[in-house]
């Protein structure tokens, strides 16, 4: 695919009040979530959780692309249809999550390296015939005693380049996704210190590998407070440490940035990434791409209700559209009730 193509997809998926859903937990993730829900886990109850939710009316008008798992891209909906097609239908672009998890960095238990790289091109184009436009990798590092090491960083930065060499060259926009987790007792200045380090890690990689920038998506975390620091970020603050950290790193070539939602108080995401939003004249397209943060409230209702689809379709909707309108830097907190 030509250069200009993938820059087209690029800003097709940060189109504006668009962000993309990712809905691509492994089989064993979703075999957790679906046991926890009480259901047992089998093919077909994975199949018919996406089929419900992927069959969602309107969901175009707020989502761009929609991130697959080897298992969804296959799949078809009672009736026959493709999920592919039936994502293309609402214009939606039909994306693929191509790397293989993640496994402990070699001497160092807490750390992880993630796989995927044997085989990729093979994999890429066969996803790529199937319909998809993108793909995404995932990169995790963790914050804690005497950790991230530069030995974790550097090879997941180097394997996120080369998934997105062999991404841009089979004619796929790679999503770069280095999430640096909020997990633990870090302070809000730590989230950035290593946010920082980790994307400028990342940003030489790219460009030492010869990665055109125009034709990427990063995905990266917003930097917050870690999930159990006793002194709590407000708002304002994550917005202006984040949009910081990222003017930092991000060059401006880099067409958009959609964040992940992380765990995080669905609401709050949604809060976060309006505040985030707000701010004027930023050289990138900024949005989400949320699994948690817009799958959430719809796995709590199939859980209770798994008969009751209209209802779980209707939780997705609210939050894509409440998402939507926060990448506007639009959404009122009072809104969560009116939808
Ligand atoms: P969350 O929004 O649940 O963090 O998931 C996004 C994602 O794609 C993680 O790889």
């Amino acid at each position: 695919m030509a250069e200009n193509d993938l820059e087209s997809t690029a800003k097709e998926l940060v189109a504006p009040g668009k962000g993309i859903w990712a809905t691509d937990a492994s089989t064993p993730t979703m075999d957790k979530r679906l046991t926890a829900a009480g259901i047992t886990p089998t093919l077909e109850t994975r199949t018919m959780f996406r089929e419900v939710l992927i069959s969602t009316p309107g969901l175009g008008e707020f989502i761009s692309g929609v991130i697959l798992y080897d298992e969804t891209i296959r799949q078809r909906t009672s009736e026959g249809i493709g999920f592919v097609d039936l994502l293309q239908k609402q214009g939606i672009v039909p994306g693929i999550k191509v790397d293989k998890g993640t496994v402990e960095l070699e001497g160092s238990p807490e750390e992880k390296v993630t796989e995927g790289l044997e085989g990729l091109s093979e994999r890429l184009a066969e996803y790529k015939q199937m319909g998809a436009k993108f793909a995404k990798w995932r990169a995790v590092i963790s914050i804690g005693d005497g950790i991230p090491s530069q030995r974790c960083i550097e090879p997941n930065a180097q394997r996120l380049a080369s998934y997105a060499k062999f991404c841009q060259e089979q004619g796929l926009v790679p999503i770069v996704e280095p999430e640096v987790l909020m997990d633990g007792e870090h302070t809000i200045e730590k989230s950035e210190e290593i946010t920082t380090a980790v994307l400028l890690n990342v940003f030489a990689q790219l460009k030492e590998q010869k990665v055109a920038l125009e034709g990427i998506i990063l995905k990266p975390n917003m930097v917050l407070s870690g999930y159990k620091c006793q002194t709590q970020a407000g708002l304002e603050e994550v917005a202006q440490m984040t949009i910081r950290t990222l003017l930092k790193t991000v060059p401006k070539e880099v067409p958009g940035i959609v964040f992940l939602s992380g765990g995080q108080d669905v609401i709050l995401a949604t809060a976060r990434l309006n505040e985030i939003c707000k701010t004027k004249d930023l050289p990138w397209k900024v949005s989400f791409s949320f699994e948690r943060g817009l799958e959430g409230p719809a796995m709590e209702i199939w859980k209770n209700e798994v008969e009751n689809g209209k209802a779980v379709q209707s939780a997705l909707y609210k939050r894509a559209k409440l998402n939507s309108l926060a990448s506007q830097g639009q959404y009122l907190e009072e809104m969560e009730n009116e939808l």
